[in-house]
């Protein structure tokens, strides 16, 4: 296994492209179901997550070729529709497949995702969707069977609760059915909107993109055509860099930005006192002296990301006074704490929200990081640091951001990767 070694503290300059958004990239890959073609998708992130995505394709027997973030998908022969226990477990977003795999070939199989480490994460929004569809779901032996023999069949649904991966699934799953599907609550995040706007240019009807209240024609099980089409900017690994900077008190240029994505993760950071200049897909962040406390509250977009929240947390330890941040996604997103506190953290959890003193001096430690954004948020504290620090399961970092070390390093870190 691989871990990190970060000697601190360190100062960033330059600039740094932002590749395409895995949480995007996701949905858009298992849309490629849906097609009646070949399926090139460019800006397209070479992470651990989507490489999962794509042998759970190929185990169902579609060819995929992945090459200088530029992959072709063709799903024309799929011999199976069974989503099996050992990819499943190993990313939870494999859950995606069901809504288009049950549209078009009328039944599949997909395992249970199992734990996590940020919460329950159940699944059972998108299943109580889909049985409105007209589907027959049972659960067998940690299997999720489900059945529309003859097709699914528009519905109104309204979502107890705003679901990313759940409305993308029922999207897809709407995009195939007889009729016309409503899901109100529906979620508007940049990553749900890009997958309404390409199955739209694909020439299925979706009104309401964006809005909390969306409504899909159905093709009735017509296979589409997808034209090619490029990934949008990874807004939180944009967000994770601002945080680098801000931390590190460092100029740095971040490319290849969407600033209309990450409108809440830059007025956080304006109030803390870091300036920034936006000029068309760039954002240059400069050094601040001060960095005032925050209150921050994760919410659904376009209120404050929970996948900014560990990020901020770190920036937090520096600001001078006290912040508090309030999880209210994940009930168990608060993995990070303890290992920033053997760097010298000075945060008191009480429930789901994270007291943070500010002012603290880190010191190099050995961490160990929990999911992919307590991951990143160890980097940025232990590039503060005094002395080195040593990160280890970083796999979690591999899952989801692209060079993270190769490009932190090119900005001047001074971080090693090595095996254990
Ligand atoms: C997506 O997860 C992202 N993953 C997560 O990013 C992100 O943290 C999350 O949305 C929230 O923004 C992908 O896009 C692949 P949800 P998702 O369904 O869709 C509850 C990262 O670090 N819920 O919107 O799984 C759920 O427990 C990852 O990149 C149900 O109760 O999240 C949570 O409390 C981590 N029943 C809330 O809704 C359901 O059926 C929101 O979850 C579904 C969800």
């Amino acid at each position: 296994m691989d871990f990190l070694k970060i000697t601190g503290p360190t100062k960033l300059s330059g600039e740094v492209k932002i590749s395409g958004a895995k949480n995007a990239a996701l949905p858009l890959i298992a849309m490629t179901l849906l097609a009646k073609n070949e399926v090139e998708i460019s800006n397209m992130c070479e992470v651990v997550d989507i490489k999962t995505l794509l042998k759970l394709l190929e185990n169902l027997g579609a060819t995929t070729h992945l090459e200088n973030n530029k992959v072709t998908i063709n799903t024309l022969d799929l011999t199976e529709t069974k989503a099996t226990y050992d990819i499943v477990k190993t990313m939870r977003a494999s859950i995606l497949v069901l809504g288009p795999l049950l549209a078009r070939f009328g039944h599949c199989e997909v395992s249970l995702p199992g734990g996590c480490a940020i919460g329950q994460r159940p699944i059972d929004l998108h299943l109580k969707a889909l049985e409105q569809m007209g589907a027959k779901i049972t659960i067998k032996s940690g299997y999720v069977l489900a059945e529309a023999p003859n097709g699914l069949q528009g519905a109104h649904i309204i979502f107890d609760k705003i679901t990313v991966t759940g409305t993308a699934n029922i999207v897809m799953a709407a995009a195939l059915a007889h009729g016309k599907t409503t899901i109100i609550n529906a979620a508007r995040e940049p990553e749900v909107v890009q997958l309404c706007e390409v199955l739209r240019a694909s020439g299925i009807p979706i009104e309401g993109i964006g809005t909390s209240e969306i409504t899909v024609y159905g093709s009735d099980q017509k296979l589409i055509e997808i034209k090619p089409f490029s990934v949008i900017p990874d807004r939180i690994e944009a967000g994770t860099y601002l945080c680098a900077a801000a931390i590190t008190r460092s100029e740095l240029t971040i490319t290849n930005v969407r600033d209309d994505h990450l409108e809440a993760v830059i007025a956080k950071l304006e109030e803390m006192g870091l300036k920034m200049k936006i000029e068309d897909t760039q954002i240059t962040i400069y050094p601040c002296e001060t960095i005032k406390p925050a209150n921050i509250i994760t919410q659904e977009y376009p209120a404050f990301p929970t996948d900014m929240q560990a990020q901020f947390l770190a920036l937090a330890t520096q600001a001078d006074g006290v912040s508090t941040i309030e999880e209210r996604l994940f009930e168990n997103r608060f993995m990070h704490v303890s290992e920033l506190q053997r760097l010298g953290a000075d945060i008191h959890l009480n429930g789901n929200v994270a007291i943070v003193a500010g002012n603290s001096k880190l010191h190099g430690a050995d961490v160990m990081a929990t999911d992919l954004r307590a991951s990143s948020t160890l980097v940025l504290a232990g590039m503060i640091a005094e002395g080195e620090t040593q990160i280890h399961r970083i796999y979690h970092l591999d899952r989801g951001y692209e060079k993270l070390q190769e490009k932190l390093v090119k900005l001047g870190a001074n971080i090693l990767r090595e095996k254990e």
